[in-house]
């Protein structure tokens, strides 16, 4: 299903549904810390309810397709995460409405806002569980001892590393600021640009004027490693321009810069920043356009 017609539908049943839904519904979220599959018994008892009410908003959970059934108990769905973050940024006063997914072709789930104060934001639902982090290795090896943790667990660390990252960066360097975080959601400051991916600089741009632009994304490479940061999956896919200035996002699975690979994590990121703007031919005759030497001059070790 189109992405937008998944949103409209989650955002139709939230207003649907009552505070004794979403009630039922975290006690099932955190009985999931220890169940993959939270038995009737253990929602009735933690409910502190008739077990026909609790069945009762069960059903509604069903309807709305926030938990899903197996012969072992109830869970959360993914539409019901959502929809759990969703309320507690409205409960909270700080989200009036959700519009237009962002980000063209894109699996990640994210939306242009619209906030309690007025402004514009962007929400971004953090969904891991099938993709494969970077850095997943470390999560993995956090996971494996506690036996079922589930995506809705990977998928708010993943949300909280990234939230706590742009704190870290923002304002220095060009990032989003972060302004809310909720389980597996970030909202942030809303970024305008497209994808250098989708944009051709030649069209309107100077080699020296690329060239410039090019050396400025270095340096704010430069900035979040003196901060202590190495991005990770930097590429033409995670840096937004509007012509005139960028911004980099996209910072869950960014490494330390004591982190054992960082070498490797900060060299990947500066080759693919070179291999997309090699196209635009800024490196000839120009020996400083090169992995190495720029590795050196963003770690100082030059
Ligand atoms: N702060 C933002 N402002 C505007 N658009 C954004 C913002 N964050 C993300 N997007 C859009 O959503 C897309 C996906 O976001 P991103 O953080 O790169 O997640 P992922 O690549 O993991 O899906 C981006 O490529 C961009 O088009
Ligand atoms: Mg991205």
């Amino acid at each position: 299903m189109e992405g937008i017609t998944i949103i409209k539908k989650l955002i139709e049943r939230l207003k649907e549904a009552q505070d004794d839904d979403f009630k039922i519904l975290k006690i099932i979220e955190i009985s999931m810390r220890h169940y993959e599959w939270v038995p009737l018994e253990e929602i009735v008892r933690k409910a502190k309810m008739p077990e026909k009410d609790v069945l009762y908003r069960l059903k509604r959970l069903n309807k709305f397709e926030f938990v899903v059934r197996s012969t072992y108990g109830y869970a959360v769905s993914m539409g019901g995460y959502d929809a759990l973050a969703i309320n507690a940024f409205v409960k909270k006063g700080i989200l009036k409405a959700v519009g237009n997914k962002l980000g063209v072709g894109k699996e990640g789930d994210v939306y242009s806002v619209l906030l309690e104060d007025g402004r514009e934001a962007v929400l971004k639902f953090h969904k891991h569980g099938r993709t494969c982090f970077t850095r997943g290795k470390r999560y993995r090896e956090y996971i494996a001892d506690k036996h079922h943790i589930s995506w809705l667990y990977v998928s708010r660390l993943s949300a909280e590393r990234e939230f706590e990252i742009l704190n870290e960066l923002f304002p220095i360097v060009k990032v989003p600021e972060p302004i809310h975080w909720n389980r597996h959601a970030i909202i942030m400051g809303k970024v305008v640009g497209e994808e250098l991916k989708r944009i051709d600089l030649s069209k309107f741009m100077s080699r020296d004027e690329i060239k410039e632009l090019f050396w400025k994304i270095i340096d704010e490479v430069k900035k979040a490693y003196e901060l202590g940061y190495i991005h990770g999956d930097l590429s033409e896919f995670n840096i937004l321009f509007d012509g005139e200035d960028f911004v980099i996002i996209d910072w869950p699975q960014a490494v330390s810069k004591f982190h054992p690979e960082a070498e490797f994590y900060l060299k990947r990121d500066i080759e693919n920043v070179i291999r997309y703007f090699k196209k635009y031919k800024i490196d000839r005759d120009d020996e400083n356009i090169d992995t190495d030497k720029i590795f050196n001059y963003i770690t100082g070790k030059s």
